[in-house]
């Protein structure tokens, strides 16, 4: 005897239903083939527009050069290509901060960089301040005042900070909040994060 299942309001028959999941497998298949298929072949005839790119550009003073897709972004290939994870990947969207790096001497945020506007592009992380052992003297700063909790947000804030003194070597309280104003750190620690900024400038316009 068929037996039969009733579902949503629609009756299904054992038969029909094993009949439907065969069909099911084969087509399964047979897409996986179409699709191994038309991937290679939509590869070769990608419009110009979509076509990975090779681009060159300099990271943290090296030379660097690569593959990219055009939806590919500056902080995907830093992070996943190059291994350079100090740039967080946070929000994703251009909210958080946690991905500032410095492209030719400004504050951005790398997760709305196309990658491919990388060529010659002189790109700075995280990774890229210290010298040998040597912090940089925002980093520094940052430990010395505190300047981080949970530490997640820490580089961006340290890449905005670096961009700021870069342009403003003695800023003001308003310069401080305004010139970190990009990045969000989710612990609160906004009145040590301050504080390390207006160390780390005075430390170096000591040096
Ligand atoms: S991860 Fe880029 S702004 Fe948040
Ligand atoms: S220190 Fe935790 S998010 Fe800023």
């Amino acid at each position: 005897m068929e037996k039969t299942s009733k579902k949503k309001g629609r009756t299904v028959t054992r038969r029909a239903f094993l009949r439907g999941l065969g069909g099911g497998a084969a087509g399964a298949a047979l897409a996986t083939r179409i699709r191994g298929q038309s991937a290679g072949q939509a590869g070769a005839s990608l419009p110009p527009a979509l076509a990975r790119k090779t681009i060159t550009f300099t990271v943290n003073g090296k030379i660097v050069s690569l593959d990219v897709e055009p939806r590919d972004t500056l902080l995907e290939v830093l992070r996943e290509k190059l291994r350079l994870t100090g740039a967080k990947k946070t929000c994703d969207r251009g909210e958080c901060g946690g991905c500032t790096v410095l492209i030719d001497g400004q504050a951005a945020y790398s997760c709305l960089f196309p990658a491919v506007r990388a060529e010659g592009k002189k790109i700075i992380t995280v990774e890229g301040l210290a010298e040998g052992e040597t912090l940089h003297p925002v980093q520094q700063a940052y430990i010395e005042k505190d300047g981080y909790q949970c530490g997640y947000c820490t580089p961006g804030f340290i890449m905005s900070t670096v961009a700021l003194l870069g342009r403003t070597p003695s800023p003001s309280p308003a310069d401080i909040k305004a010139g970190l104003s990009g990045n969000l750190c989710r612990c609160g620690n906004y009145v040590k994060i301050h504080e390390a900024v207006a160390a780390a400038s005075q430390k170096m316009r000591k040096a």
